[in-house]
């Protein structure tokens, strides 16, 4: 195992080790390569899990449960009124401010529900991912379109700025686009590196620098273009709980 694979497992083990919450009865389950040591880490604990359900976050994810012996049940068939006490997840970029980039495994869509969905959100992130500023080494936002808007959604946002923002291929398959678990396109779109929102100094008439946007105007902007599924920016997602109780919770990196 590289440097890099023991980093993701070493992250891992500790995200679970002080943060699996002890009795957890609902626990979310992202998508990627780092979760499959998270769930590797989950079953060394060897506490009894026969009562817990494990959220998946799309069909990859589901099969990593399947296989370690849990139980998943998919976002559409939990109970009313559940909240997860916590969900587990990579990012492919994470700022100082604990914002993230998700979505370079195309899953981000079922990623947000689930996330939005619980108490906690832990993001387990290897150091190569941590940066001051989203889209320094990660070049582009995924966003999830449907796929009869997919060219208007490209020519919108080159007009707030992405330069040469392209369709995800199909790298396996070697033919046309990746379709999402809902069947959706990906649309991978570059941006310059994004700044807080406290960061961002108007020009003097007001209005934004044409290169300058803050994670949050960019995030909200672009899931307003009609056609948008989901946009991979997770910026100050925190749960229904967490909101309840004043805020706390939220996302925390390890
Ligand atoms: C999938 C994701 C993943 O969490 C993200 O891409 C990180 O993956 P990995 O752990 O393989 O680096 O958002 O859509």
């Amino acid at each position: 195992m590289d440097s890099v694979e023991l980093e993701k497992r070493s992250a891992a083990e500790a995200a679970v080790k002080n943060h699996y919450p002890a009795n957890a009865k609902w626990v979310g389950i992202g998508s990627g390569t780092t979760i499959v040591f998270v769930v590797e880490a989950i079953k060394k604990l060897e506490i009894d899990t026969s009562l817990t359900k494990f959220v998946p976050t799309g069909y990859q994810s589901k099969q990593l449960i399947l296989s370690a012996g849990l139980t998943a049940v998919e976002f559409d068939s939990l109970p009313e009124g559940v909240v997860l006490d916590v969900a587990f997840d990579g990012a492919d970029e994470v700022d100082d401010n604990l914002n993230c980039i998700k979505g370079g495994g195309a899953c981000l869509f079922q990623e947000k529900l689930v996330v939005l969905q619980a108490k906690e959100f832990i993001c387990v992130a290897d150091s190569r991912k941590l940066k001051p500023r989203l889209l320094t080494a990660w070049k582009a936002i995924p966003i999830e379109v449907a796929p009869i808007a997919v060219y208007r959604v490209l020519r919108e946002l080159k007009k707030l700025g992405s330069i040469d923002p392209t369709i995800r291929t199909n790298t396996i398959a070697k033919a046309g686009p990746l379709k999402t678990d809902q069947g959706f396109f990906i649309i991978d779109a570059p941006f310059p590196p994004l700044r807080l929102p406290s960061e961002m100094i108007p020009l003097t008439d007001g209005t934004r620098p044409a290169d300058a946007w803050d994670v949050e105007t960019l995030s909200k902007t672009i899931k307003e273009i009609p056609g948008v599924l989901e946009v991979g920016i997770f910026s100050g997602v925190t749960g229904p709980q967490a909101q309840a109780a004043g805020g706390i919770g939220g996302q925390k990196p390890v």
